[in-house]
């Protein structure tokens, strides 16, 4: 036996670094301009309110499933999407990637087979191939899943759990009809698919007119687990979110939690469960929605001038990315690489797939955090460096 290796979990071998997180520190150097992170714009986020974490009483150890005022705000919250939950399905959590992580130890073991959308969340794809799930995908249109596509997968894989993304879908920006919820929530009852519901993005609608019932509100059979976040709308450094399942996942999911960290920091639930409750809170989501879709709007024109003879897209509707497919360019992680030394950071698309070699044609670009002066310089050298020979397919 080597002695200098250390002995770890067969599951850590399956761990691979988030291609996000890795480029956050390259992104975020002097004179690089990104469009690489899903960072919230800072300018938008409401002031902190410092007066709701003063009370000494916060600082004692609280209860595993959260501040009871926080569960009750947060239970009124999710009843705003028309989806009626009690406080006692609610628990809070240290963000929503937290919840993925619960999902993962709940639901899947080595070989377990399970749905996403292709493409998804890559720090999703993470934790569930940390937990060797068995990763099929079905194919994601603007609008919703290819449900013939769905339907196929169900009945080839039998997968045990799905993970979906429904509202301005990170990368992809989809959103889902009403009518597409309905029948993808028809779909996974009739196969009994435990539905794991992720939605930090719902609140950054900023032009959709249709109403978005969760899909986990319209199952009558399946298990569900519905993820909720504060991250793109409040403080993503408080490290907030929450949850809320069908009753008899709960008592998993709350042990889950004690065995993890305990509970949810509580002057966050604190000052949280006070935006929530305060008058201010219509006012503020008008005010970040207001000043996003001047960035989207921004960004949509820019691409539209350097991209727009290069790749194809959908203007995202909400949440914090356009998601382009190059006509005939790639850009991959090595163009990634050379984009980085023009100091120009993206996403691309690969790593927002589990299999290799696929998306090698799509790339990820947030709006949120660049000034349209940046949006400008920085896309116009991105299109020429993707565009020069070395990176065509
Ligand atoms: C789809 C999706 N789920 C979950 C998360 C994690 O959010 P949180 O900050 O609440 O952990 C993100 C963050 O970017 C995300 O895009």
């Amino acid at each position: 036996m080597d002695t200098d290796q250390p002995r770890l979990s067969t599951r850590v071998s399956r761990l691979k670094s988030s291609l996000v997180r890795d480029i956050l520190a390259a992104a975020t150097q002097p004179g690089v301009i990104s469009f690489a992170g899903g960072l919230p714009a800072a300018d938008l986020m409401p002031a902190f309110p410092l007066e709701t974490i003063a009370s000494p009483a916060l600082y004692q150890y609280g209860c595993s499933e959260g501040e009871p005022a926080f569960r009750k705000a947060v239970a009124n919250w999710i009843g705003e999407t028309g989806f009626d939950v009690s406080p006692s399905q609610v628990l809070a959590l240290a963000g929503s990637q937290q919840g993925l992580d619960f999902a993962a130890k709940l639901l899947i073991d080595s070989g377990t087979p399970m749905l996403t959308e292709a493409p998804t969340y890559v720090a999703a794809l993470q934790v569930f191939e940390l937990f060797g799930a068995d990763i099929q995908t079905v194919e994601l249109t603007p609008h919703g899943p290819d449900l013939a596509h769905l339907e196929t997968m169900l009945e080839k894989h039998r997968p045990s759990c799905i993970y979906l993304v429904p509202c301005f879908q990170n990368p992809s920006g989809a959103c889902y009809t009403p009518e597409m919820r309905t029948a993808v929530a028809e779909l996974l009852d009739r196969y009994r698919v435990t539905v794991i519901e992720d939605e930090p993005y719902r609140s950054v609608a900023l032009d959709v007119a249709h109403p978005m019932l969760p899909i986990c509100a319209q199952l009558r059979h399946s298990d569900w687990i519905y993820l909720g976040s504060f991250s793109k709308i409040l403080w993503p450094g408080c490290r907030i979110g929450y949850l809320a399942a069908s009753p008899r996942l709960m008592p998993h999911l709350v042990r889950l939690k004690q065995a993890a960290d305990l509970h949810t920091q509580r002057p966050a639930q604190a000052a949280v469960a006070h935006w929530l409750n305060s008058g201010q809170k219509e006012a503020d989501l008008q005010n970040l929605r207001d000043g996003y879709r001047i960035r989207r709007d921004a960004m949509q024109a820019a691409l539209t001038r350097h991209f727009g003879e290069l790749a194809e897209w959908e203007m995202p509707r909400g949440g914090l990315f356009f998601w382009l497919r190059l006509r005939e360019h790639r850009a991959t992680c090595a163009d990634l690489d050379r984009a980085l030394a023009q100091n120009v950071a993206f996403m691309p698309g690969e790593a927002f797939y589990p299999g290799q070699r696929q998306g090698q044609q799509t790339l990820r670009l947030n709006y949120s955090c660049a000034t349209p002066q940046d949006m400008e310089i920085g896309l116009a050298r991105l299109a020429a460096c993707l565009t020069e020979e070395t990176c065509t397919a």
